[in-house]
């Protein structure tokens, strides 16, 4: 689904706090309704110049969910500030302007097409990297692909965005478990120690992994789909200036040589396709 030419102006509907995070929805009157694994470059239209005159540049934010709108679409994003341009966009008021390119970006495959075998779908997200999964999530959900989903945090602080996950009566989706670092919620340890006891079943051999997160979350993710001859798709961020291949400020290399631009290769890609996920 292409984006329409050049930015355009979209209205902030809602804002509201998430735990450690926060969740805000622009009204896009024009844009085609997003896939899952899609991003948008968001910089506010007032007051993005604060800091120094940070942070210039749009900031790269993943769509967690979308809706059809009167006109167009609604469009939910999960947001953790970190730094100028997410703290800018964490304050967003109702009735504000965002300045807006996309959806951008390519988008996770279903299960058949990343393996003509597979039986169903493993969700793995970290941290802020939940945000695509949540989309995600609802259409295999819609399109009755079984799907199992585990979700990690560090601590309570950074965590949210549990609700995007929920069933109708508001509880959380049967097929969710949960890891905290700190052990607040489910699982103490990483959520990867969750993925490694799936994969060891013989039913999970089937499956398509699919993850988003910090980067040594997906690397661990990436090594042990590997060591199991389990598919995966990583939904995978780097810095980006532009988001439509004219920078190459996202590339990241690829094991035969030469480089992928993360905004218009990826975001997601099969975890062969990257030599490996940088991280500290
Ligand atoms: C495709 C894509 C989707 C994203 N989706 C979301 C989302 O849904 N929600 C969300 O909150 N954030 C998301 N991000 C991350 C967000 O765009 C960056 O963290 C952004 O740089 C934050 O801008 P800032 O001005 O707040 O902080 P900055 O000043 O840019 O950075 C703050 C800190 O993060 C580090 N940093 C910044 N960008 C990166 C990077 N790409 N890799 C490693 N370290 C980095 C910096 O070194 C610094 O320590 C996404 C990024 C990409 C590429
Ligand atoms: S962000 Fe500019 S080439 Fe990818």
């Amino acid at each position: 689904m292409s984006a329409p030419f050049g930015r355009r102006l979209c209205e902030v509907a809602e804002n509201r706090a998430s735990d450690g995070y926060r969740v805000f929805s622009l009204r896009d009157p024009e844009g085609p309704e997003p896939l899952p694994g899609q991003f948008y470059m968001l910089a506010a239209a007032r007051r993005w110049d604060e800091r120094g005159g940070r942070p210039f540049l749009p900031r790269a934010i993943s769509v967690a969910e979308t809706a059809p709108a009167a006109a167009g679409v609604r469009l939910d994003f999960l947001v953790e500030g970190v730094g100028p341009g997410t703290d800018r966009l964490c304050a967003l008021e109702p009735g504000e302007d965002v300045w807006v390119t996309g959806p951008l970006g390519n988008a996770f495959a279903e299960p058949r097409r990343a393996n003509p075998g597979a039986a169903g779908a493993i969700l793995v997200g970290g941290g802020i990297g939940i945000a695509p999964l949540a989309l995600l999530r609802r259409r295999f959900a819609e399109r009755g692909v079984p799907l199992r989903l585990l979700l990690g945090f560090r601590n309570r602080e950074h965590s949210g965005g549990l609700e995007l996950f929920c069933g109708a009566g508001g509880d959380l989706c049967p097929e969710v478990r949960l890891a905290s670092e700190d052990g607040h919620r489910g699982h103490r340890g990483y959520v990867t120690d969750l993925l490694a006891q799936m994969l060891a079943g013989d039913d999970a051999r089937s499956a398509v992994v699919y993850s988003c997160g910090p980067p040594a979350m997906l690397e661990a993710v990436r090594t042990l789909c590997a060591g199991r001859g389990v598919p995966c798709e990583l939904a995978m961020e780097s810095p980006m200036a532009c988001g439509f291949g004219a920078c190459f400020g996202c590339a990241v290399p690829k094991p035969d040589g030469g480089y992928l631009r993360l905004c218009i290769d990826g975001p997601v890609v099969r975890g062969e396709e990257v030599a490996e996920v940088a991280h500290a």
